[in-house]
């Protein structure tokens, strides 16, 4: 019996839950890794949705809600955690190791989906941390670049090395088989570090309150509600400066039964 069989004689079944393999994992730096798992052909979301995710911790099912990275018409799901040393779930989640059996949920849900905004002509994505994970989900999906004319993508970390996936965003999505030729036009990308040496350095909230970050994403038209959506996704405290920011511009949550200029989640933390 190896390793794997090992765990999964200690998955027990659970209704609302499915057994899937993983099939890949990226370890980004020691707080921040990435991993991919099948996908069941019963599975259906729309990109920009969480499901939950989990394993056996002392027998029993630990389950927490990630974002998953990957468009809605992907084969595989991929998902971004952070690793936390004495968290239940990511302690033992950053040992993953492909073959591995992990639980997925059968329900995805969430607010980070085109259904929760109002037409509009840009869609800004900004994220800090995990958040990043639904907009990586959001910027591949064809849709997206159908509803929008630009879609601008501000991810906010501490160190460079939490720039997950910064090739793939700073090459525009190159290569991708779906939005490769629109993402070329459409998207832009712009990552800022907090605490060390980069181009772009700050807090996103005080690259919005001093024009810094819609200047360099969006060029000089002006952000307003008419025209501009946003999605955020971070810290409770990122989520909750930037919602108050935006109230204060005139911006109205939306939500998946009444649309508005603006959809917010909270990243996952363990
Ligand atoms: P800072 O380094 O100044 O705390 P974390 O890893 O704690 O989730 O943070 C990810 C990024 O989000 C960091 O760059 C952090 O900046 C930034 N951040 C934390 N809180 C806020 C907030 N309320 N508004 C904007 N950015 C924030």
């Amino acid at each position: 019996m190896n390793n794997s069989d090992l765990q999964l004689s200690s998955l027990p079944e659970i209704a609302s839950l499915s057994v899937q393999r993983v099939l890949s994992v990226r370890h980004w730096n020691e707080h921040l890794f990435s991993f991919t798992i099948t996908r069941p052909a019963s599975l259906r979301f729309r990109s920009g949705e969480f499901v939950m995710i989990g394993l056996a911790v002392e027998g029993r099912p630990l389950l927490r809600a990630y974002s998953i990275a990957s468009p809605a018409w992907a084969e595989e799901l991929e998902f971004l955690s952070i690793k936390v040393p004495d968290g239940p779930l990511t302690s033992q989640l950053q040992a993953i190791a492909p073959g591995d059996p992990i639980y997925l949920g059968k329900k995805p849900t969430g607010t980070l989906v085109l259904d929760t905004l109002l037409p509009g002509r840009r869609l800004f994505l900004l994220g800090t941390g995990t958040g990043l994970a639904p907009f990586l989900s959001l910027a591949r999906d064809p849709e997206v670049y159908d509803r929008f004319g630009q879609i601008l993508l501000t991810h906010g970390v501490r160190r460079v090395s939490d720039l997950a996936f910064r090739d793939m965003l700073e090459g525009a999505l190159a290569g991708d088989p779906l939005v490769g030729d629109q993402a070329l036009l459409q998207f832009r990308y712009q990552p800022t570090v907090t605490r060390e040496e980069f181009p772009t350095r700050g807090r996103i909230g005080d690259l919005a309150r001093d024009g810094r970050l819609f200047a360099k994403l969006a060029g000089p038209a002006q952000f307003c509600s008419e025209t501009d959506r946003v999605m955020l996704c971070g810290s409770m405290a990122f989520n909750r400066d930037m919602a108050n920011m935006l109230r204060e511009q005139g911006f109205a949550e939306g939500s998946n039964a009444q649309p508005g200029h603006f959809a917010i989640e909270r990243a996952f933390v363990d």
